[in-house]
């Protein structure tokens, strides 16, 4: 066939012309990307090893004077990671070696990690797109907000007799919260026990909000434990702060807050409240900051933040019959309960060791071998630090008996990077669901409701 040479070049040209826009688009992409993590140049992270309680408690006092940031404590015979500022490099590490604390480097290059983190997520999230048309939630893969959204909004809409999708009001910069309420009996029948999940309270806490996607999962989709469905009311929350969740993904990995900026004169510069010290208990006695510019500052007063505010109002509004109540943070493979901001015991204590103590034993049988063992037992002993306002304690002083903060697996000796790896999401979904399934029986058992 005849084609003129014109038609040809023509072709070929918008072809080429076609292929460097895609060309550029890429790599404004991939200069995006590498843009995010330009305030972590410089950082590096190190796994610490103390041997003695007395180092634990030196550390505690490092961690303030060289601005450390702890995303994994490190407590005895169990690594912990934490990242340091390029300036205090040398003296965090000088004074670890004065006191003979063991430490290592987990990340020379913060910023090269996290880039590299970012690639993997990227190319698992192209091949998880053409698995599955996007449609399905990944757990190969970490969750996104819209995501996480989207799929609440299909399960509550595929399964009407069961769920109800509840908006109860929206975050400071206006996203919209929400909660499902999973029941048989539309939540009318007030003999039964009430259990309450919530995650993601902590943004970067990534593992977190698939494991309680994970719980609704399985109490509608794949129901393997018809007994949990019929027996209890479930409420299930899985991202409580929107506004630092998305913001881990666009612009700052290790944020932890929320992103309030009406706290204090000083918030426009410093945004945000560690929610987990924003509750009404003890609230900014111990373990808290009045400075918006660190992580623990537990806002300008108790619930301050319109997202603790929506946990408080569930716990308050099924309190006569809520049996046990989770939240969920990482990382740690830890169980823990009140009251944490002295160490003190509750009158519930025995029921919450033993409860905990089971809910650790299935998830260690399920475990994978690299897995640390669970560690169950009050937040302020184990954890080595006390703190006040947090969401377990507050639930537990109002009467919730059983009230625990989870730690879920990943960052201690073993684990690479700054996220669990996405392969072993998976995995701690499912154990963390064998654990949720023992808690929720044993509550029932305990706190079974009315007759
Ligand atoms: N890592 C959690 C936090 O710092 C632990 C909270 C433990 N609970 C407590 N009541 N202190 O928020
Ligand atoms: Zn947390």
């Amino acid at each position: 066939m005849d084609v003129p040479l014109t038609t040809l070049l023509g072709y070929s040209l918008i072809e080429s012309a076609f292929d460097i826009m895609k060309l550029l688009v890429l790599v404004l992409l991939a200069t995006a990307v590498l843009a995010k993590h330009e305030i972590y140049q410089g950082w590096k992270s190190y796994y610490l090893g103390p041997s003695t309680t007395v180092q634990l408690s030196t550390l505690a006092t490092l961690f303030d004077q060289y601005e450390v940031d702890v995303l994994s404590h490190p407590v005895l015979q169990r690594e912990g990671v934490v990242l340091v500022k390029p300036e205090f490099q040398g003296p965090f590490t000088k004074a670890l070696d004065t006191v003979g604390i063991n430490y290592r480097v987990h990340a020379d290059d913060v910023k090269k990690a996290l880039d590299i983190d970012d690639e993997n997520i990227a190319k698992k999230k192209q091949q998880s797109r053409t698995r599955n048309n996007g449609a399905q939630l990944p757990y190969d893969n970490y969750q996104e907000l819209d995501v996480i959204y989207e799929y609440l909004r299909n399960v509550a809409a595929k399964y009407p007799d069961t769920v109800t999708l509840v908006q109860p009001a929206s975050t400071f910069e206006g996203r919209p919260m929400y909660y499902l309420k999973i029941s048989t009996t539309n939540f009318e029948d007030e003999s039964k026990p009430v259990i309450f999940i919530d995650g993601g309270i902590h943004a970067r806490e990534w593992i977190s909000p698939p494991s309680v996607t994970w719980a609704i999962h399985k109490l509608v989709e794949d129901v393997t434990e018809p007994d949990l469905l019929e027996r209890f009311d479930w409420i299930l929350l899985p991202v409580v702060n929107p506004d630092g969740y998305s913001f881990t993904f666009s612009h700052s990995r290790f944020w932890r807050k929320t992103r309030s900026t009406d706290q204090h004169s000083l918030s426009y510069l410093c945004p945000g409240v560690d929610g987990n010290r924003n509750y009404d208990f003890a609230w900014n006695t111990v373990g808290t900051s009045n400075n918006p510019c660190t992580d623990i500052f537990a806002g300008g007063s108790p619930f301050s933040e319109v997202e603790t505010r929506v946990v408080r109002d569930i716990l308050q509004e099924y309190l006569h019959r809520t049996a046990l109540y989770l939240t969920m943070h990482s990382y740690g493979s830890m169980i823990l309960y009140p009251w944490g901001h002295d160490g003190s015991l509750s009158h519930n204590a025995f029921g919450l060791q033993t409860v905990g103590v089971a809910m650790a034993e299935v998830i260690d049988s399920k475990s994978l071998p690299n897995f640390p063992k669970y560690i169950v037992g009050n937040s302020a002993l184990v954890l080595n630090y006390a703190a006040s306002g947090a969401a377990e304690d507050y639930a537990h002083s109002i009467g919730v008996p059983l009230s625990y903060t989870y730690e879920l697996p990943g960052l201690s000796s073993g684990f690479e990077g700054f996220h669990l790896n996405p392969i072993y999401i998976e995995q701690v979904v499912q154990e963390t669901w064998d654990g949720i399934v023992v808690g929720a029986r044993r509550a029932g058992d305990l706190f079974p409701g009315r007759k």
